[in-house]
């Protein structure tokens, strides 16, 4: 017996698992070759991947776009047919620019969270590129397919429920945390399958549910696939990879961090984000950090009074400066060394396969 394999687009995969979209320029077309050449998905993603080009800081969109173009093409001329998308933040400034320009692209699906994507199908009318959305409560994914559903006659392509383990921007509040009200990731999954059936029905398919948060090896994953998922999210165990297009110093502060490392940050998003305790988050216990410049980036930053700007310090991070921002899942503290992506699908796959005891585990 096998896994079910994963179908996004009319394309499969041999293997149920997303590699999740890491910004700012963490998960590119290295990533992403490597992970399409182990039979996964791979998203890249879509915040400000001009970062280090010239004209960035005078035309960001514009920059990002030729920048976005040239790793799609360096990922097909390598991966023609493997499943790529893209995730777009809703937060972001010119989502519309970004989703309309992506659905011209040779990608797959355009994936979106941080924020409810309710007008993401406007934008790809026309298009053979499909759309998905990241939640963190059942609640959010009834509003998003009762939306699509009445605005568009549009179901999406999967849809990721992502946990309170997660890296990056959280889908729960500094409040949520604080007083405890934070639903478990089996549980956001067994409430959304739910959810989605009437929709299923009427539209005669399925929508793939998809576990994100804190999946760092197969016992994890199959936790996930027993309690209905049909595949799993990955994305800080693919950090300190080989073929990882983070920085070297960022690659090296998430295998030492230790589990007393991983603290919540607030982001100027409004939302509570999860990072590697450096010289950035201890500052911002006392105080916040200047602002060099404003490429206006996320349509919640109030720009004024703000802790820190998230793009500079996390463009800086990426680009190997360990007292930036370094964004992480909560079981980086499991990770201890380098590795290739394909051993650690291998890995993942023979758990998983061992624990929902299935034969085989290459
Ligand atoms: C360094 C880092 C950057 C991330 N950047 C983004 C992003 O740009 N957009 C987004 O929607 N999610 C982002 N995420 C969330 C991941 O795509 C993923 O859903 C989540 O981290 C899964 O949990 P895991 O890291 O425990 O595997 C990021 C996560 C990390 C660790």
């Amino acid at each position: 017996m096998n896994l079910k394999p994963l179908t996004i687009n009319g394309k499969t995969v041999r293997f149920p698992i997303i590699q999740g979209g890491m910004g700012i320029r963490i998960s590119l077309s290295k990533l992403a070759k490597a992970c399409m050449n182990s039979g996964i998905v791979a998203t890249i993603s879509a915040a400000q991947v001009g970062f280090l080009k010239k004209g960035f800081r005078q035309n960001p969109l514009e920059t990002n776009k030729v920048a976005l173009k040239e790793e799609i093409s360096e990922i097909r001329r390598v991966s023609p047919k493997g499943i790529l998308g893209v995730n777009l933040m809703h937060a972001i400034n010119d989502f519309d620019k970004y989703a309309s320009f992506l659905a011209t692209q040779d990608i797959d699906f355009i994936v979106s969270g941080a924020g409810l994507p309710l007008d993401l199908p406007e934008y790809l009318k026309g298009s053979n590129v499909k759309g998905a959305f990241i939640i963190s409560s059942a609640r959010a994914a009834k509003i998003m397919l009762r939306s699509w559903d009445r605005r568009y006659q549009y179901m999406p392509a999967f849809i990721v429920c992502e946990g309170p383990l997660a890296g990056g921007h959280l889908g729960f509040s500094k409040e949520d945390f604080e007083k405890g009200n934070i639903e478990d990731l089996e549980s956001i999954i067994i409430t959304t399958k739910e959810i989605i059936k009437p929709f299923e029905e009427k539209y005669g398919i399925s929508i793939p549910v998809i576990a994100a948060g804190g999946i760092h090896d197969g016992h994890d994953m199959a936790k996930m696939l027993k309690v209905g998922s049909d595949g799993v999210q990955i994305a800080t165990r693919f950090i300190a990879t080989h073929e990882c297009d983070a920085s070297d110093e960022y690659k090296e502060m998430i295998i030492n961090a230790k589990e007393e490392d991983i603290v919540r940050v607030d982001s100027p998003a409004g939302l509570p984000g999860r990072a590697v305790r450096n010289y950035l988050t201890k500052t911002l216990e006392n105080h916040n950090i200047k602002v060099s410049y404003c490429v206006n980036c996320l349509k919640t930053c109030k720009k004024v009074g703000i802790p820190y700007c998230i793009t500079e310090q996390l463009g800086n991070s990426s680009n190997g400066d360990n007292k930036g921002l370094i964004f992480t899942g909560a079981k980086a503290h499991l990770i201890k060394k380098m590795d290739y992506v394909d051993n650690i699908v291998k890995q993942i796959i023979f758990e998983c396969k061992k624990d929902l005891s299935m034969a085989g585990g290459k």
